[in-house]
Order: structure tokens, then C-alpha cells, then sequence
């Protein structure tokens, strides 16, 4: 990357730096168990609630868990099933419409980052019903209050319950990307491990992994402050401890709650720190090709942290002391390798590919085009790079 333009990425990302301490970041409001859902919904005076979700909750009796605690608490409810994996504007525009018809008041956004992202999206639309979703894509442009969003993770993955962000597809354009403003932080989160105890193995691996990625990415990045490199650290240990136990044993409810911690804290590091170039390419297959996120992430932490090389041998060096996933004292460059033969180790473990079938070489250049466009300025990487830099990424990724 030529000069001036680095320049002008660090300088963009100082900027946004200095003023964390100003921005409006708030947490949700945490709670632990379904069963005090009517009490929430109710106490803010609500008697009409949409529950976003898709179809596979409604199938796995997830979805029908929560419609018996309202119906007990004589809440009415409408159900929007339609979201798909990498939700899409259509889904959005669906569940939005089913917010107004029914007369709902507040959202329960049921599901993995999908359905959690649509609702997301949804709220922003119905608050600002005259900016359509691909106005708001990229950072700050929703600004309004949005209606009550309680987030209910059902994966332990994407942290979306926390984070500023929402991420929907445009299909027509292959795209993916990300609205992120403070609004979309939902107000309310239920971390009930209870909803998570039926998640098939490739889905907690590849969920899990997705979790790590976000404290990696968080943790080695420029922007951290003390906050998020707690909380970065805190998920990676978690992850090391419980994710192998949640994926071998998925009933193990002290791993399946331990993984929704990991995941919280991990979205909570990267609201504020960013991820970085593992999740803008990531969002350009899922835009491509649908490649599930967590999938793409898995594949491409291993990748690209060995393509940062030494500029991440540090940061990583700590991570990997401070969560305890390398233990004996070695100089930075071992530890930070070692960190990375754990991070495969746990892929091939989990029986998550090393490499993606789906990457067309003719595809490639547009997907880097999308992944600069998504990373530079914004993502503080360790290593800043251009597109054709980004496309050696896909050429690893698909060998
Ligand atoms: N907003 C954010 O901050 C943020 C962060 C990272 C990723 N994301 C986005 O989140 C999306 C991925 O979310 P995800 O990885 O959680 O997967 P997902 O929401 O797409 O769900 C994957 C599949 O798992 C099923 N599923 C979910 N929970 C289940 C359960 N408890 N039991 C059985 N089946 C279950 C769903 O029905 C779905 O078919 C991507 O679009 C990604 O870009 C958002
Ligand atoms: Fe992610």
C-alpha cells in the first residue's frame, strides 16, 4: 500500500480511537433464563411483540419455548420464520412489514447472528422508514432510537447480542455488509444455555470459532483499550476451555454457558475494537457464494494471521499467555506460532476444512474489491493491505 494512503488509514483509526471515550457504547441489559422473558416484556408496558427467528429454530422447538412463555404471560405475539443463513434486504423489508401489520411494539430477535441481524436491520427500518438498508450500511448512519430489541442468542458465535452491528446481504449485488451505530445495541440480552444445548457439532465448531475470531481480531488489532483486551482475553480462555467439551458433548450445559460467555465478551471486544481483514474476506464469500460465516472465519484465521507475519507476533504472543493457551515461556515468534498450531489443531479437531471449495478464481477480484472497501479505511489490522494483497488470501483459502 502506497504511503499516503497508509497514512491515512492510521490516521482515520487514531481518530476513531481517541474518541471511544465519548461514544455512546452501553451493554445490554443481561439475563440468564427464559423464564424471566415475560417479566422483561411486560414491565415495559408491551402487550404486542414480534419474535424474528428462522425457520430451523421453529423446527428444533426452539422458537415454540419462548411463544409458551408469553402465551402464559398473556402476551401477544407474531412470529417472523423467514430469515435465511447471511440474511438478505428482502428478509429485512418481510419482517419489518409483519412489525407494522401486526401493531407490535417491541422485537425479540430469536437465533444465531442471522436472525438476530435481521431483527437488527428490521428495527432500523421501522425507525427510519424513508432510508432504505444500503443508506445505512457502514458506520453511524442510523442515529435514531430504535424499538425495543431483546436479543436472544441461540448460537454461541457471533455476539451480535452486544455488538453495534448488523450484517444482511444484498443478493442481487453479491454483497455483504455491515450497518454498525450505537442504536443497534440491543437494550435486552437473555443468555439462556438451555437454547443452545440442541446445536449440531458443525454448527458449534464453526460458531465457536467465529467467537474466537472476533477476540483475535479484536485483541491484535491498534484500537484496543484495557476493556476490550479483558474481555478478548476472557473469550479465548473461555473458548479453550469449553468449546471442545461443547462440541464433543453437546448437552454439557457448563460448556454450552460458558461458550455464550465467550461469546458475549467476544462481540463486547470488537464493538468497540473492531475485527479486521479475517471477517472482510469472510463477508465477501458469505455475499458470493453463501458461505457460512463461521465456516469462512474458521478457514481464514489460520491463513491470515500467518500472512501478518511478525507485525502480530506480539499481541498474539500475549493473547495466547494471558488465556492460557500456551503455557511454557517462549520468545513471542514461538508462542504466537504456537497459537496458530492451536488454532488449526482445534479446526481439524472439529473436522472443519482447511481450505474452501467454493472460491472460483474468476470471482476473486470482486471479492477483494469488497473486502478493501470493508477493511480500509476502518479495521485497525495489524498490517494494512490493498486488493491485490487481500487476493493472495483466496488464492490460500482455495488450494
Ligand atoms: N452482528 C454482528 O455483530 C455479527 C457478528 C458476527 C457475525 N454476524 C453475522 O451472523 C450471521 C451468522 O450467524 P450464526 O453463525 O450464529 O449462524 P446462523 O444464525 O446463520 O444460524 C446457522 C444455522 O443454525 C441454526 N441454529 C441456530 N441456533 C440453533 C439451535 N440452538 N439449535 C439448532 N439449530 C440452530 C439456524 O436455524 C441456521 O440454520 C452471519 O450473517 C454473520 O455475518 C454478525
Ligand atoms: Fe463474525
Amino acid at each position: 500500500m502506497n504511503i499516503l494512503k497508509k497514512l491515512w488509514c492510521r490516521t482515520y483509526q487514531m481518530a476513531f480511537r481517541m474518541v471511544i471515550p465519548i461514544l455512546p457504547y452501553r451493554q445490554p441489559e443481561l439475563h440468564d433464563s427464559l423464564d424471566s422473558m415475560a417479566d422483561i416484556v411486560r414491565s415495559r408496558g408491551i402487550s404486542r411483540i414480534l419474535i424474528v427467528t428462522d425457520q430451523g429454530l421453529v423446527r428444533a422447538g426452539i422458537c415454540r419455548m419462548v411463544q409458551e412463555k408469553l402465551e402464559a404471560a398473556g402476551i401477544a405475539y407474531a412470529i417472523y420464520d423467514g430469515t435465511v443463513p447471511n440474511p438478505t434486504i428482502q428478509n429485512v423489508e418481510e419482517a419489518r412489514q409483519l412489525y407494522l401489520d401486526s401493531q407490535s411494539q417491541a422485537i425479540i430477535a430469536l437465533g444465531g447472528g442471522s436472525a438476530m441481524d435481521c431483527a437488527k436491520a428490521a428495527a432500523c427500518r421501522i425507525a427510519r422508514p424513508r432510508t432504505p438498508v444500503r443508506y445505512m450500511k457502514g458506520i453511524l448512519k442510523v442515529w435514531v432510537r430504535l424499538p425495543l430489541l431483546i436479543a436472544v442468542p441461540t448460537t454461541a458465535g457471533t455476539g451480535s447480542e452486544t455488538t453495534l452491528a448488523a450484517v444482511i446481504t444484498d443478493p442481487e449485488k453479491h454483497h455483504k455488509y455491515a450497518i454498525m451505530d450505537f442504536p443497534l445495541i440491543p437494550r435486552i440480552a437473555v443468555l439462556d444455555y438451555r437454547v443452545t444445548t440442541g446445536l449440531p457439532p458443525h454448527i458449534t465448531s464453526t460458531t465457536g470459532m467465529d467467537a474466537l475470531v472476533h477476540a483475535v481480531e479484536a485483541f491484535i488489532g491498534r484500537s484496543t483499550t484495557a476493556y476490550t483486551r479483558r474481555m478478548a482475553i476472557e473469550a479465548v480462555q473461555l473458548i479453550h476451555e469449553n468449546l471442545l467439551r461443547a462440541y464433543h458433548d453437546g448437552q454439557d450445559a457448563e460448556a454450552r454457558r460458558q461458550m455464550l460467555r465467550a461469546a458475549y465478551c467476544a462481540g463486547a471486544a470488537f464493538s468497540q475494537s473492531y475485527v479486521g481483514y479475517v471477517h472482510s474476506v469472510a463477508h465477501s464469500l458469505g455475499g458470493m457464494y453463501g458461505t457460512p460465516h463461521g465456516l469462512a472465519n474458521a478457514v481464514l484465521l489460520p491463513i491470515v494471521l500467518k500472512q501478518y507475519g511478525k507485525a502480530a507476533y506480539r499481541r498474539l504472543a500475549l493473547l495466547a499467555r494471558a488465556s492460557g493457551v500456551v503455557r511454557e515461556v517462549k520468545s513471542e515468534k514461538l508462542t504466537a506460532e504456537d497459537f496458530i498450531n492451536w488454532v488449526e489443531a482445534m479446526n481439524r479437531e472439529m473436522q472443519i476444512p482447511s481450505h474452501l471449495d467454493d472460491i472460483r478464481r474468476e470471482d476473486i477480484p470482486a471479492m477483494a474489491t469488497y473486502a478493501e472497501k470493508e477493511g480500509n479505511p476502518l479495521y485497525p489490522v495489524p498490517v494494512l493491505w490493498t486488493r491485490r494483497e487481500l487476493e493472495e488470501i483466496y488464492v490460500k483459502a482455495m488450494k
